[in-house]
């Protein structure tokens, strides 16, 4: 009797209604099973307190839990669409103890990287040696190309540009007749939109040549997709 009296205390003065008078006082919550205990049976006050109580809890709790089931099928929507949305190539020239050269040849040539070390969501074809991106997003691309003109004093030439949809994006170049070999590398990250068509091109008599070393690569990865 005591607890339930020290309740109802608490209850009214939680209303700001406190009354020496006691429980009877206390006006209850209609809105709940425990308002109505209370006008029905005022010694079962301290019971419907609780039960309010609970019945606060119970409507936070649940708000809070849909709130996070929301958040949680948004974010496993995320993932799903970041894990169906996965696009990473590298291909290597050629592979083989033999060394081979690409080129030269009399016109501006599409390079085809013909050893795939990997290839996830098939967008590069060995082939054509044409990436066509599948999702739109910011893709990190990738070239490394090497020449080797064979002995000193023959023609070296090294000349290759990442291209996307045919234009030039950015160019490795170097010509010499003195040195035999040369090196060099195009990293770049750019915005790229479904469908379109990301190529290495060789420069009108240069050429590239490759053997198990994999000296010459084309990667691309996709960063995030924006779409
Ligand atoms: C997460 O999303 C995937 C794909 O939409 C679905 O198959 C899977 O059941 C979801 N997982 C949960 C726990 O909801």
């Amino acid at each position: 009797m005591r607890v339930v009296v020290l309740l109802c205390l608490l209850c009214v003065s939680a209303n700001g209604q406190y009354d020496w008078n006691g429980p009877g006082r206390v006006v209850p919550d209609s809105g709940t099973n425990g308002g109505n205990a209370c006008n029905v049976d005022q010694s079962s006050c301290g019971c419907c307190l609780m039960l309010q109580e609970m019945n606060r809890l119970k409507m936070y709790f649940d708000t809070t839990l849909t709130d996070l089931e929301e958040d949680f099928r948004k974010t496993n929507q995320s993932l799903s669409t970041l894990k169906a949305k996965r696009a990473t190539f590298t291909a290597a020239l050629y592979t083989g103890d033999n060394f081979r050269c690409f080129g030269p040849f009399a016109t501006n040539s599409v390079i085809v990287y013909k050893n795939v070390f990997l290839n996830l969501g098939a967008a590069y074809s060995t082939d054509t040696g044409l990436f066509t991106v599948p999702f739109s997003g910011v893709y990190s691309l990738a070239v490394t190309s090497y020449s080797d003109s064979g002995s000193p004093g023959f023609t070296l030439a090294i000349c290759s540009s990442l291209q996307v949809n045919g234009k030039t994006v950015a160019a490795a170049k170097d010509f010499n007749t003195n040195d035999k070999e040369d090196s060099a590398t195009i990293v770049v990250a750019l915005q790229l939109t479904a469908g379109d068509k990301v190529s290495v091109s060789l420069a009108k008599g240069c050429f590239l040549c490759d053997d198990n070393g994999h000296y010459n690569t084309f990667s691309a990865f996709l960063l995030y997709p924006t779409e």
